[in-house]
C-alpha cells in the first residue's frame, strides 16, 4: 500500500528543531525517514526494531541479506551495540569519527538480525552532517540507513532524486539541500587480523594507513575477474547502475579521447569526461564531471551525472577512466560497477 510521504526542508545551519522531533517520533514508531548525511541521503528506520528494519528492505527493493549500517550520533553508544572495542578501532575512530567512515565490529545480541542480514557483526557508522546527527539523537541513537535508493539504482545526493524514488514508499523526506561528498563512506572491517577495506570512500586507504600502518583492501573491489566473494554482501549485487549500457575506457588521456570519438561516431551517446577533455568531444552529447585536478568534484558529481543520462534516456554511456588514487579509488570503483565492469584499455 502507498502511503502519504511528507516531504520538509531543514537547514544544516539552522534547525528546526519541531521537524526533527517529528521526524524522531517517526522513527521510534516504526515509521521510516529519508535523511541527508555528508555521503549521500539515507533510508533511516530504528535499528533496534527487527520490523522497521524488515521495512527498510521492503521500501527499497533490496535483498534481506544484505545488512545495514547503523548511524549513531554519539561514541559512548557505540559500546551499546558491540561487542568489542580494538586499539585499532578507537585509533581510526579518534582520526576520522565523526565522519564519512562506517566499521564493521562483532555485534551485541541488542542488534537484531533483521538489521545485520543474519550476520553477527555490525556496521556503524558515525555521520557528521549537522542534520544527520540531531535526528540520530531524536530517533533514539540508533538508525538503521542505507542509502535512499531503490536498489540498484545509484544513491541520491539531491533530494529530488529520493523523491522520485521513495515517495509513497516512507514517511518522510528531508530535504537537506546539496550533499557535499557524493559516495558512500568508506567501510573498514575490524574484525579481521588485520584491518580491511571492503568499500572505498573518501577516508581514503592511504589516510587509513597514516592512523594504522598497513591496511588490507578486499581483493574484488577494484578486480573484474575476482572469482571470490565480495565481504561486505552489498558489493555482490550490480549497484549503481544506470539505465544506459555503459562502457568504460581506460589508458592514456590522448589515446583514451581519441577513441571514444571513434566509438561515439554516428551513435547516440553521452560521453562522461573531465572538463579538461570537454572541447575534444565537439559536436559530441558530452557531461562534465569536474576537473581532473579536484578529485572531490568529480566524487560529488558522479551520481547526479549517471542519474541525469537515466533522465535523458541515454542508451550508451562512454567514460572516461580516472586516477584511482586517494579518492579515485572510490569513484573507480562505483564507475566500474555501474558500467557492469565493462572496460576497454587503449
Ligand atoms: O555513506 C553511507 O554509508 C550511506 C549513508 C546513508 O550513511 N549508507 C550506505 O548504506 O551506503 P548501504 O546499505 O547502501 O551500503 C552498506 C554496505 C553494503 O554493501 C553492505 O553489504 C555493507 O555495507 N555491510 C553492512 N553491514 C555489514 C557487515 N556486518 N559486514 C560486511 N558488510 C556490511
Ligand atoms: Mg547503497
Amino acid at each position: 500500500m502507498p502511503m502519504i510521504t511528507k516531504t520538509v526542508k531543514i537547514d544544516e545551519n539552522n534547525i528546526d528543531e519541531a521537524l526533527i522531533k517529528e521526524a524522531g517520533e517517526i522513527i521510534k514508531r516504526g515509521g521510516l525517514v529519508a535523511f541527508p548525511t555528508e555521503t549521500v541521503y539515507g533510508l533511516g528506520g530504528d535499528a533496534l526494531n527487527p520490523e522497521s528494519s524488515k521495512k527498510i528492505y521492503a521500501a527499497k527493493g533490496r535483498p534481506s541479506d544484505n545488512p545495514l549500517i547503523v548511524h549513531i550520533y554519539r561514541i559512548e553508544d557505540l559500546y551499546e551495540i558491540v561487542e568489542e572495542v580494538s586499539d585499532n578501532a578507537k585509533k581510526v575512530m579518534d582520526a576520522f569519527w565523526p565522519g564519512p567512515l562506517t566499521m564493521i565490529f562483532k555485534k551485541k545480541d541488542k542488534v537484531p538480525f533483521e538489521t545485520t542480514g543474519g550476520l553477527d557483526t555490525v556496521a556503524v557508522r558515525f555521520p557528521i552532517h549537522p542534520t544527520a546527527m540531531a535526528f540520530i539523537e531524536a530517533s533514539g541513537g540508533f538508525v538503521a540507513a542505507p542509502s535512499a535508493n531503490i536498489s540498484g539504482r545509484p544513491s541520491p545526493t539531491l533530494a529530488k532524486y529520493v523523491c522520485e524514488d521513495l515517495d509513497g514508499r516512507v514517511d518522510m523526506i528531508i530535504d537537506g539541500g546539496n550533499i557535499p561528498i557524493g559516495l558512500e563512506s568508506t567501510i573498514v572491517d575490524m574484525t579481521g587480523e588485520k584491518p580491511m577495506i571492503l568499500r572505498p570512500g573518501f577516508v581514503s586507504r592511504e589516510m587509513l594507513e597514516e592512523v594504522l600502518g598497513e591496511v588490507c583492501v578486499d581483493p574484488t573491489i577494484l578486480d573484474a575477474n575476482s572469482t571470490e566473494r565480495p565481504k561486505a554482501p552489498g558489493m555482490r549485487y550490480r549497484h549503481y547502475a544506470p539505465k544506459a549500457d555503459m562502457i568504460i575506457v581506460r589508458g592514456d588521456s590522448d589515446r583514451v579521447v581519441a577513441k571514444i570519438k571513434e566509438m561515439g561516431q554516428n551513435k547516440e551517446c553521452t560521453v562522461l569526461c573531465v572538463s579538461e577533455h570537454v572541447n575534444e568531444f565537439a559536436g559530441m552529447k558530452v557531461k562534465d564531471v569536474g576537473s581532473e585536478k579536484d578529485y572531490n568534484e568529480i566524487a560529488a558529481s558522479l551520481y547526479r551525472v549517471l542519474r541525469e543520462c537515466d533522465d535523458e534516456n541515454t542508451a550508451l554511456i562512454l567514460s572516461e577512466s580516472f586516477s584511482d588514487k586517494g579518492i579515485g579509488a572510490a569513484v573507480m570503483n562505483r564507475l566500474i560497477k555501474a558500467a557492469g565492469h565493462k572496460i576497454i584499455d587503449v
